[in-house]
């Protein structure tokens, strides 16, 4: 296998066959994969259920022998005592122990690491103010959501600081707020140099994150690229304008029908994705009941923000005389670059220890923010209508721009 600089995992002719208890093949989970996953970059393994996204996982932590083929993690066997140090992973299952909470949880697991305590002490503060737990981490894990344990999960992935992450199925059991957040976790991990290995079967959830995918089916890939290369329509154009005029419009048709067929095109009003639509919508929410919103989530945590050390350590360099201010602005403005990347969504996090009934007034109010928010002031539907009466009227456009369309073209 060649061995390439900047690559983190390489993978050639990986094969798992699980035997059955007489040693006879029961399933090939995986069969001949060969991949490479590069430093600072964002995998996917996208495919549907029983495709071996989990298999491939589990090899890649030395959880699993390879039945047959060949696989590097940092140029050595996945059972690397070092290398395994170097993995966080997030496990399809959120397996924790019920009874500690959620600080203790990540406490224990920094204890695997041999963190000093004091150490422990701050990422495990870190961590939980980044996953939005900040309020939480003292409630025991078994009274968590999915969501929540999830959370807590992502954090104690983390812990060791990491320079490969593996998370296997990490959206799931998220609400779209949540999963928003945890992307921009990982762009932020991928933007400070970590690598990031995610699998995923809700393609959508991970669209906008991954740099790079192979779609895994019956165990073999079946399609393999950068986001852009498969899925850019390259065939066809499309170009956003603000909204056009009537005449501007069937001037620009007069053009177009000189070069194309009518059924080759379509005029349309671009649309909103859902998720964008629904974290407006949380959005607008929280700022109007802000004060029963419940804490927010925080940055990414500290000790991950690994070009601040940098930007420091260089700064001392200068001083020193040992590198231009040229390279100490580039490492600022990186360091500004990613600190936008890290910027996350907020999201509201329950709060600890509760009395019952001062949750459900806490509930009447958010259930009156939210639904004052359906319910429209006398302004807000006079503004409404007017909107409606705009759309009905650029339906209408371009309707009369199509129909144009096809009589300029002799179509019926
Ligand atoms: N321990 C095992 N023993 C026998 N067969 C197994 C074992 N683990 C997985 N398999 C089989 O291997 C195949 C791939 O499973 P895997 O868990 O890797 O899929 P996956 O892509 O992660 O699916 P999902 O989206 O449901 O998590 C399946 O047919 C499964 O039944
Ligand atoms: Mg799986």
């Amino acid at each position: 296998m060649d061995v390439q600089e900047d690559a983190v995992i390489e993978a050639a002719g990986l094969t798992k066959v699980f035997k059955d208890f007489w040693g006879r093949p029961k399933a090939k989970a995986v069969n001949g994969l060969d991949f490479t996953v590069k430093k600072g970059e964002v995998f996917g393994l996208l495919g549907p259920n029983g495709s071996g996204k989990s298999t491939t996982i589990k090899m890649l932590l030395g959880l699993l022998y390879p039945s047959r083929g060949a696989l590097q993690i940092f140029n050595k066997s996945p059972r690397d005592v070092k290398t395994k140090q170097r993995i966080g992973y997030l496990p399809e299952e959120t397996y924790l122990y019920k009874y500690l909470s959620a600080g203790e949880t990540i406490d224990f697991f920094g204890s695997l690491f041999q963190l000093s305590g004091a150490e422990k002490k701050k990422r495990t503060q870190q961590l939980l103010e980044m996953v939005g737990l900040k309020n939480a981490g003292k409630r025991s894990v078994g009274e968590f959501s999915k969501g929540m344990a999830r959370r807590v999960g992502l954090a104690q992935a983390l812990v060791n600081d990491p320079d490969l992450i593996i998370l296997d199925e990490p959206t799931s059991g998220l609400d779209p707020v949540g999963c928003r957040e945890v992307k921009n976790l990982i762009k932020t991990l991928a933007e400070r140099g970590k690598t990031v290995i995610l699998s995923s079967h809700l393609l959508a959830d991970v669209e906008d994150v991954v740099d790079r995918v192979v779609v895994l089916y019956g165990g073999k890939i079946r399609a393999q690229g950068t986001t852009d290369e498969l899925l850019l329509v390259e065939d066809k154009t499309t170009i956003t304008t603000p909204k056009m005029s009537k005449d501007v419009l069937d001037r620009v048709l007069k053009i177009l029908h000189e070069e194309y067929s009518a059924e080759d095109m379509e005029i349309t009003h671009p649309r909103l994705d859902l998720e964008s639509f629904f974290l407006d919508v949380v959005k607008r929410a929280r700022t109007e009941s802000a004060d029963t919103a419940g804490a927010e989530s925080g940055e990414v945590a500290e000790y991950l923000k690994s070009s601040e050390k940098q930007v420091s350590e260089m700064a001392e360099k200068v001083i020193a005389g040992d590198v231009d201010e040229e390279k100490l602005a580039a490492a600022k403005a990186e360091k500004e670059a990613s600190e936008k990347l890290a910027t996350m969504v907020n999201a509201p996090e329950p709060e600890v220890a509760e009395e019952p009934e001062q949750a459900e007034a806490k509930q009447e109010v958010n259930t009156e923010a939210l639904s004052s928010l359906v319910e429209e002031s006398p302004e807000e539907v006079s503004e409404e209508s007017a909107a409606e009466e705009k759309e009905k009227a650029s339906e209408k456009d371009l309707s009369e721009a199509n129909e144009n369309l096809k009589k300029l073209l002799g179509g019926d």
